[in-house]
C-alpha cells in the first residue's frame, strides 16, 4: 500500500464553480438514462400533455426531449441552468410539502457540465422562443410552439474516463427505454413518445391506467394480474399484482411509486414480497405496478440525489398497508376469475387444433411419463401401441381412508348441492376423476381441471396455519402408540424441542433407547401415517432449530417449511379413487381457501378450459 500523496502544508481553497457542478454531476448523471429521468421529470413538473424522447447512439450521442408544458421565459433561461435555482421550492416548509419530482436545482446544472447542453423554450404569450446555448449563454430568438426542448449532445464528451464506463450503444437505449416506461407508468395522462435513431420505437397516447399498463408492460400482464384498491390509516395503495404464475425469474417487473415518483425501497420491496410469500417459491419475482401516497409530511424525499430512495416517518405503517393491499387479493380465491390462461400453454390465441391438443396433453400431465403417454394417446397413428396410463407411484407412505381425508359434506352443504344449480359454484360440479390425479368439473365456462393432491395439500396448509394462529394444532391421541427405530439425531431432537411438537400437535417420546414412539398427533392429519409425519418433522427442526431457541421461535422461523411438509404428508395421494361426492366436497374447500390457486410449490392447483378452447379443439363453428 502506497501512503496517499499528501502536500507537507496542505492550503485550502475553494473549487471552481464549473468543478463543484462537475463533483454534482457525478451523483445525478450516471449514464444517459440519468439524463433523460431528469428531463422527463421537468417536462413532467412543467404540466406537459406530451412529451416526445428522441436518442442517438442510446443516448450517448444525444438525448432531445420535447414537451408542451408551460415553457421557461427569456430572462428566466439563464437561471434554469444554474447550481441551485428552482422554480419548485423557496422555503424549508416547501421542501417537506414537495409534490414536484425535482426541487434541488441542480439537474440541469449537472447535465450542462457535463455534455453540450441547450434549452429552447417558449411561454404562452411570448411572440417567439428562445434559444439558450449554456456553452456559450449566448440566446437568441427561435421558432417553437410553447413548451421547452432540452438537447443534450456527447454525454460525458469532457470527461473521458467517466465516458468509458458507459455500455454498448444498445445496453444504454435499454436503461434509458426503462426510465421512460417509469415516468410513463406513473402518469398515464400524459402521452409519451420515444425515438431512436430516427425510427419511433414506442407511442403511448394518454390513456387511463389499465390501458396504460397493457402498453408499457402488455396485454399479459394485465391478463394475468389484480386490480389492487386499498387504503389503511394514512396510505393509500392502487395498481396491479401479477398471480403468482405470472412470476419471473428475475424482478425485472416490480415497479413501485410513492406520491408518483418510482422509488426502489427496501420497506416497500419487503412488503409486497412479503404477502406473496406463502404463493411463491423457489426465487421467483413476483410481478407488480403499486402506486402507494400518502401525505408528503410522512415520507423524506430528500435522502438521495436521484430521489429513487425515500425515508418514511413510519416504516411499519407503508409496510403494513402495502402488504394488507396485496395479500387481500392473492389470497382472494379466484376460481371466479374467467378462463384466466393461468399458463400460456392453455393459452389460445388463435386456435390451431394440432398444437392446442398436444399443448393441452402436455398441460394435463405432469411429469414425463405421463407426457409421453398422454401424447401417444392423442397420436391417431400410435395409438395402438399406447401404453396404458399409470399414474405415478404414490411418494411416501400410504393413505388408507381417502373419504376422512377431508370432512365429508355436511348435511347443509349435501341439501345446498341438490337445490343449488352448479352454476353458482365457481369450480363447478364433479363429473369424473382421472387416473386417479385429476379431477374433472363442469361449470358455467366448460371444463374444470382439479391437481387433487396438490388442491388437498393447499386446504391441509391453510387449515394448519389457522390452526396454529390460534396458539397450538388440536391434537388427537393414538390408541396404541406407533413405535419407530429413530436416529440418535431424531431422539435428540424429539428431546430438545418437545414443547415446539407439542405446539404443532405432535407427541413424541423416547420409547427405548433406540426407539421413539408417537403418542399424539394433529387431529388435521390423524388419518396420515404417524411416524413418516413425525419423521419429517423432526427432520424440520432439526434442520432449522438450534437447541438454545425456544419453540415458538423455531416456529415461527420454520413455520411455512414444517406446516407444508405436514401439509403433503396428510393430503391426498395421487392413484385414490374418489367419490363424486368427496370430489364436490374437494372443490367446495378450495372455493373456501385462501390461496387455493396454489399449492405450496406455487404449482396452480386447477385451470380452465373454456367451451371456446374445446369448442376450437373439434373444429366446431367453423
Ligand atoms: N421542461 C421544462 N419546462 C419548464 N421549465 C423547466 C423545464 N426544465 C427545467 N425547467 C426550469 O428549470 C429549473 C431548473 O431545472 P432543474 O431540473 O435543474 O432543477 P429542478 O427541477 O428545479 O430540481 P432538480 O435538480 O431536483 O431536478 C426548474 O426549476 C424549472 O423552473
Ligand atoms: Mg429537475
Amino acid at each position: 500500500v502506497t501512503a496517499p500523496n499528501i502536500p507537507a502544508n496542505p492550503i485550502i481553497r475553494e473549487l471552481p464553480d464549473e468543478l463543484i457542478s462537475q463533483i454534482a454531476a457525478g451523483e445525478v448523471v450516471e449514464r444517459p438514462a440519468s439524463v433523460v429521468r431528469e428531463l422527463l421529470d421537468n417536462a413532467l413538473d412543467a404540466g406537459a400533455k406530451n412529451i416526445t424522447l428522441r436518442l442517438m447512439a442510446g443516448g450517448v450521442r444525444a438525448i432531445i426531449v420535447q414537451d408542451d408544458g408551460s415553457g421557461i421565459a427569456r430572462e428566466q433561461l439563464p437561471l434554469a441552468l444554474k447550481r441551485h435555482a428552482t422554480s419548485k421550492i423557496a422555503s424549508l416548509h416547501d421542501l417537506e410539502q414537495v409534490g414536484t419530482m425535482g426541487f434541488r436545482g441542480e439537474a440541469l446544472a449537472a447535465i450542462a457540465s457535463v455534455a453540450e447542453c441547450s434549452v429552447l423554450s417558449r411561454v404562452q404569450g411570448d411572440a417567439s422562443a428562445w434559444l439558450l446555448d449554456a456553452r456559450s449563454g449566448e440566446i437568441s430568438p427561435a421558432a417553437r410552439a410553447v413548451g421547452t426542448t432540452v438537447e443534450v449532445k456527447e454525454l460525458f464528451f469532457a470527461t473521458p474516463a467517466r465516458r468509458k464506463f458507459l455500455k454498448t450503444d444498445a445496453t444504454e437505449l435499454s436503461h434509458c427505454l426503462e426510465v421512460l416506461r417509469r415516468h410513463a407508468l406513473a402518469r398515464p395522462e400524459v402521452g409519451f413518445a420515444v425515438w431512436h435513431e430516427g425510427k419511433l420505437l414506442e407511442q403511448w397516447h394518454a390513456s387511463s391506467l389499465k390501458q396504460r399498463v397493457a402498453d408499457v408492460l402488455g396485454d399479459e400482464f394485465v391478463a394475468l394480474s389484480l386490480a389492487v384498491a386499498h387504503s389503511e390509516g394514512a396510505v393509500q395503495v392502487s395498481g396491479f399484482v401479477g398471480v403468482p404464475d405470472a412470476a419471473r425469474a428475475r424482478a425485472d417487473q416490480q415497479y413501485a411509486y410513492m406520491n408518483g415518483r418510482f422509488v426502489r425501497d427496501k420497506v416497500m420491496q419487503h412488503a409486497v414480497r412479503s404477502a406473496y410469500e406463502d404463493v411463491l417459491h423457489g426465487g421467483k419475482q413476483p410481478v407488480y405496478v403499486l402506486y402507494v401516497s400518502m401525505p408528503p409530511e410522512r415520507v423524506d424525499v430528500n435522502v438521495h440525489p436521484t430521489k429513487i430512495e425515500v425515508r418514511f416517518r413510519d416504516g411499519r405503517e407503508v409496510h403494513q398497508a402495502l402488504r394488507h393491499a396485496v395479500a387481500r387479493q392473492l389470497d382472494a380465491p379466484r376460481s371466479h376469475m374467467p378462463v384466466a390462461p393461468q399458463h400460456s400453454n392453455l393459452e389460445v390465441k388463435t386456435p390451431d387444433a394440432a398444437g392446442l391438443i398436444t399443448q393441452f396433453a402436455i398441460d394435463l400431465v405432469a411429469n414425463e411419463s405421463h407426457q409421453a403417454a398422454a401424447q401417444a394417446a392423442f397420436n391417431t397413428a400410435e395409438q395402438s401401441s399406447a401404453q396404458p396410463y399409470r399414474p405415478p407411484a404414490p411418494a411416501g407412505y400410504e393413505v388408507r381412508e381417502i373419504s376422512q381425508l377431508w370432512s365429508k359434506p355436511t348435511a347443509a352443504q349435501a341439501v345446498q348441492a341438490d337445490q343449488q344449480e352448479p352454476s353458482v359454484w365457481p369450480l363447478g360440479r364433479a363429473v369424473a376423476q382421472l387416473h386417479g390425479v385429476y379431477i374433472l368439473a363442469q361449470n358455467t365456462q366448460g371444463l374444470i381441471i382439479v391437481d387433487m393432491h396438490a388442491a388437498h395439500e393447499r386446504i391441509v396448509y391453510e387449515r394448519l396455519k389457522t390452526q396454529l394462529d390460534g396458539a397450538r394444532l388440536a391434537s388427537q391421541p393414538l390408541l396404541i402408540p406407533a413405535t419407530f427405530a429413530a436416529t440418535p439425531i431424531e431422539i435428540a431432537t424429539a428431546e430438545a424441542h418437545e414443547a415446539t411438537l407439542q405446539q404443532l400437535g405432535l407427541e413424541v417420546s423416547a420409547f427405548s433407547a433406540k426407539t421413539l414412539a408417537v403418542r399424539a398427533v394433529p387431529t388435521t392429519l390423524a388419518q396420515g401415517s404417524p411416524t413418516e409425519l413425525a419423521r419429517s418433522v423432526l427432520a424440520q427442526l432439526a434442520q432449522h432449530g438450534d437447541s438454545a431457541d425456544a419453540g415458538s421461535q423455531v416456529i415461527e422461523r420454520a413455520q411455512h417449511d414444517i406446516l407444508a411438509s405436514m401439509a403433503c404428508h396428510g393430503a391426498v395421494r395421487a392413484n385414490r379413487s374418489l367419490s363424486l361426492e368427496e370430489m364436490n366436497a374437494l372443490l367446495r374447500d378450495m372455493e373456501a381457501t385462501p390461496r387455493s390457486d396454489q399449492c405450496n410449490h406455487g404449482r396452480p392447483t386447477w385451470r380452465q378450459v373454456s367451451m371456446k378452447e374445446l369448442d376450437a379443439l373439434f373444429l366446431r363453428g367453423r
